[in-house]
């Protein structure tokens, strides 16, 4: 059986993967393979393993519809046209579950490094602007006791909800499609409309997937509807909020900081606003990037692959 793998993943995936007598073939470039390439590259193979936001939509398909099973590399499924993969009787796996912890992690990570211009302060240091102990200039804001708005309660909200509770004692408030009462009791969050969550949250982090529904949903009519001392936060998906929107309402004051896992589009743009400005922080989507998780995904890319090529029904399986 040959598998085509659209870029790297961790080495324990590829070690079981040979283990099971398959063969692989690896996209090495250091770039995103084009959606062309995706399509050639999968000639010939029996399942594919895809790695980063390639576009497994309806045209993809239909010139691989000799797939057995496709896997991601990621729990977040928008790049993927679920309904035309059905159709064809494709099975498509995410990796759900493994990676809320270290997706929390990074987001928790730019909460703090927003609320004290962490990035911004480290560029200081390599340009040599750091002259003498400055007691009064460029203050953050404290996090402690603050008011953790998630949009977005599910797996990974829950996480960050659990460490800015464990942490800093934040009251939590969040805004989903549906409540979800068991984490409302276990956490003590409380559900408020989408308009009270831009109104009371200190600061509001994104956890929902990217859907029809939450694409561009932070417009800078939303951003107005947010406190001035308030932290953006997005470590789910980039189209979730507009980003000359966003850019608007940190140049104009309208909230007080961003910190950014996901841009849209990505890689972002070096010459991006974004990048200097001082109450903002920017990762290369890097939520899932540690060791364990990572290791963990592809272990469950391993038996969702396997799974497919038997025929079987794989144990991950995109709803
Ligand atoms: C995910 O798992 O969805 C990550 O964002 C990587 O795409």
């Amino acid at each position: 059986m040959k598998v085509f793998i659209s870029g790297n993943i961790a080495p324990v995936g590829i070690k079981e993967l040979e283990a099971n007598n398959i063969s692989i073939t690896q996209w090495k470039e250091n770039r995103q393979i084009s959606p062309a390439e995706l399509i050639e590259a999968s000639q010939g193979q029996d399942a594919l393993i895809s790695v980063g936001p390639n576009k497994i939509n309806a045209e993809f398909l239909k010139a691989c519809s000799h797939l057995k099973v496709i896997a991601l590399h990621s729990v977040g499924y928008d790049n993927v046209d679920v309904a035309a993969a059905k159709a064809l009787n494709i099975p498509v796996g995410n990796t759900p579950g493994v990676l809320s912890a270290a997706t929390a992690d990074t987001a928790f990570l730019l909460m703090l490094a927003v609320s004290r211009k962490a990035f911004y302060m480290h560029r200081k240091i390599i340009k040599g602007e750091w002259k003498k102990y400055e007691p009064a200039a460029e203050l953050g804001i404290e996090i402690n006791g603050k008011t953790l708005g998630i949009f977005g309660l599910g797996k990974i909200g829950i996480e960050m909800a659990k460490k800015c509770i464990g942490a800093y004692n934040m009251p939590v408030i969040y805004h989903n499609r549906s409540r979800n009462e068991e984490a409302e009791r276990a956490l003590g969050a409380k559900y408020v409309s989408f308009d009270e969550l831009l109104a009371q949250s200190d600061v509001l982090s994104i956890h929902t997937a990217l859907t029809p529904e939450t694409k561009d949903k932070f417009t800078l009519g939303v951003f107005k509807q947010m406190k001035p001392n308030s932290i953006f936060i997005n470590s789910a998906r980039g189209g979730i909020h507009n980003e000359k929107d966003l850019i608007k309402a940190l140049e104009e004051k309208i909230i007080w900081g961003a910190g950014l896992d996901v841009t849209n589009p990505e890689p972002m743009d070096p010459e991006n606003p974004l990048l200097s400005m001082k109450n903002v922080a920017v990762l290369p989507h890097i939520g899932s990037a540690t060791e364990e998780t990572r290791a963990a995904m592809a272990q469950i890319i391993v038996k969702n692959i396997l799974a497919g090529l038997k025929g079987q029904k794989i144990p991950f399986e995109v709803k």
